[in-house]
This record gives structure tokens, C-alpha cells and sequence, in this order.
């Protein structure tokens, strides 16, 4: 019995001991029972939730400097089948399905939409990847979401151009989606311009000078085809290369990125890959085993060689480029 009694005895002084340790630097702030703030000294970075972002108490208080999404488009994506090269080949019971009633759609942006301005920095931004929708024979453009940013600042819609897409008969086939960018400050927000510069080309390769200029508000990135090596099985991966000129442009290296709505990673294998630090949050399970595996591997950008600088202009990105120049004398 004593040996017991001694070791409580220790065990509560251990504990009186540490409990006054940690009041002396911040750290979690018990809300009640359930409910833990974080601030940004205990908070735990590179890591994918499996949780509605609804909710990201995980995350302190203006502590994020980038915020890069794709939101569910609420076009019946059925996110939790089984997929094959990006496309559905057996379902075994959406476990996410992407049909919500439009109201209820937009609410549940609208929360994630309002912890995503609580945890992000006075020189913080906001990008959102979205497109328009074809309901029952009519475009729905996507300028909807305007709505909840009136507190904050548009800087850009970014038409982001690609090839690739399902043909329509009766109407011109679709091949672009929207970025829209939002600072909080319109004064104060990072832009590395000179991070994402792209060749000035004249189209004579010859004549190639090393010029870089503004990529401009239109951006020409494939789509991640089925043959793309970074291609993973779910039905709405964006490209990396889309994501790196994001992440280049509005972050330095060692500042937190967040995505409310991660999928298969894509924002988190990026950031991880230009040294900063990735924080994720994704309501379906196999999605984070997705994003848990890609980051545990090697990153699998592609990357065509040729020795036309015309095509490398998109496909190497700016410093492979650079470095391609250079090489050649031009
Ligand atoms: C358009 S996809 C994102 C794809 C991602 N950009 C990529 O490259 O893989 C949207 C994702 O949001 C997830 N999602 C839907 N509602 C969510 C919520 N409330 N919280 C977190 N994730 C959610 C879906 O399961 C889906 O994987």
C-alpha cells in the first residue's frame, strides 16, 4: 500500500510541477469538456483531418497565410466510389455524395468559409478553384460566391484554360474554371511576382530572349489526365502545376497553407514540396489515406523533355525553364 500512496504522491506533484510549467507559455485553452482553442505555439502542422471543415478548431487564429480550395462543385460527385484513372468504375455506397439541396450547400460553405477568415493572417489570401455548373439545361455561373467575401478584397478571377473535357453537341464544349483570389488587406498581402514570372516568348526560339513578364490573369494548365503520373484515383484532383504558381506567388517558404476541402491531397503535396508547412481537413476517410500515401512518397510532377522551347514553355516551370535557357546560350 505505501509504494501505491508514494507513487500517487509523486505522480500529483509531477503533475502540479508541469501544470505550472505550461502556464507559463501559451497553450491549449480548455472551452469545456470537448471544445480545445489552439494557439499558433501548440498547434500541429502537416497533417489532413478527417473532419468537416465546418469546424477547424485545430487551427489557431490568424495563423495561416494561404488558404487554396476546390470546394465540392454540388454536381453529384459521388466522392467514396471506387475509381480508376479518374473515373467511377464501381460504387459501393457514396460515402460523400455531392448533390446537397443548394441551401444546404452554400450553409455549409458558408461556415467553412468563416473559420477559414477567422485562422487566416491580416496579410493572408484566399483562393478558390470553381467552375460553372450546367443544371437542367442552364449554366449556373459560380459569381454566387462573391456573397461571402464582402469582407475581404478581390484581387483576381483567374481563367484557368485547359484542353481536355467531355464534347458537347449544342454548345460550345467547356474548357475553363474559375480562380477566385481574396485578400483581407488590400494594402498588405504576399504576392512574389517575380516567384512565377513566365518567359516573354516571341515564338521564334531563336530569338528567345530571357525575359519574364506577368503570366496575366488567363492560365493555360492542363487538366491532370489519366496518364499523368501525379493522377490518383479521386474523381476531382487538380494539377500541381496549378498549385505551385498559388503557393510560389502568395507564401514563403515555412508559412502554413491550408485546404478546407483537400480530396486527394494535391495542396498539401505541393506545399509540402516548396518547403512550407500544410495543414488539411477531408470528411471522407479513404481521401486521407489518399493524401497520407502521396505525401509519404516521392512527388510525381510530370515533366515532358523536348528541345522545342515552345512546348517548355508549358510544361518545364520557371526555373527548369530558366535553367534550360541558360544552357542553350540563349
Ligand atoms: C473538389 S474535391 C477537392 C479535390 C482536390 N482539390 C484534389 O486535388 O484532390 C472536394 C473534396 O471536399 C470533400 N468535402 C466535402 N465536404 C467537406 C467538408 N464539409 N469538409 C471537408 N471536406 C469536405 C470531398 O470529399 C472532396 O474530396
Amino acid at each position: 500500500m505505501m509504494p501505491f500512496i508514494f507513487h500517487l504522491k509523486t505522480l500529483f506533484f509531477v503533475r502540479c510541477s508541469f501544470n505550472k510549467e505550461q502556464r507559463k507559455s501559451p497553450t491549449k485553452v480548455f472551452l469545456n469538456e470537448k471544445q480545445v482553442s489552439y494557439t499558433v505555439e501548440n498547434m500541429d502542422f502537416d497533417k489532413v483531418y478527417c473532419k468537416s471543415s465546418e469546424n477547424m478548431s485545430e487551427v489557431a487564429d490568424e495563423s495561416v497565410t494561404l488558404i487554396v480550395t476546390s470546394p465540392p462543385y454540388n454536381i453529384n460527385n459521388n466522392y467514396g466510389n471506387v475509381h480508376k484513372n479518374g473515373r467511377a468504375v464501381k460504387s459501393k455506397g457514396a460515402k460523400y455524395e455531392d448533390n446537397l439541396e443548394e441551401e444546404e450547400y452554400r450553409k455549409m460553405l458558408g461556415r467553412t468559409f468563416k473559420e477559414c477568415k477567422r485562422v487566416l493572417k491580416q496579410n493572408g489570401s484566399i483562393w478558390i478553384n470553381i467552375k460553372s455548373r450546367f443544371v437542367d439545361g442552364f449554366i449556373v455561373p459560380p459569381f454566387w460566391i462573391l456573397d461571402f467575401f464582402k469582407d475581404m478584397f478581390l484581387k483576381n478571377i483567374i481563367i484557368w484554360n485547359f484542353d481536355w473535357g467531355g464534347s458537347t453537341e449544342k454548345r460550345f464544349s467547356p474548357r475553363y474554371e474559375f480562380v477566385f483570389w481574396f485578400v483581407k488587406d488590400t494594402n498588405n498581402y504576399v504576392f512574389n511576382l517575380d516567384e512565377i514570372k513566365v518567359p516573354a516568348l516571341n515564338y521564334r526560339p531563336d530569338r528567345f530572349k530571357s525575359q519574364w513578364k506577368n503570366p496575366t490573369d488567363v492560365w493555360y494548365i492542363q487538366m491532370v489526365s489519366g496518364n499523368y503520373p501525379e493522377r490518383t484515383a479521386h474523381p476531382a484532383q487538380y494539377p500541381e502545376e496549378l498549385l505551385e504558381r498559388i503557393i510560389k506567388v502568395a507564401s514563403n517558404k515555412g508559412d502554413v497553407v491550408l485546404d478546407p476541402f483537400i480530396g486527394s491531397g494535391t495542396t498539401s503535396r505541393v506545399a509540402k514540396d516548396l518547403d512550407r508547412k500544410y495543414i488539411g481537413y477531408e470528411i471522407n476517410s479513404e481521401y486521407v489515406k489518399m493524401c497520407n500515401e502521396r505525401l509519404s512518397l516521392p512527388p510525381k510532377r510530370r515533366k515532358k523533355q523536348t528541345t522545342d522551347i515552345r512546348p517548355l514553355y508549358f510544361y518545364m516551370d520557371n526555373e527548369e525553364l530558366a535553367n534550360y535557357v541558360r544552357k542553350q546560350g540563349r
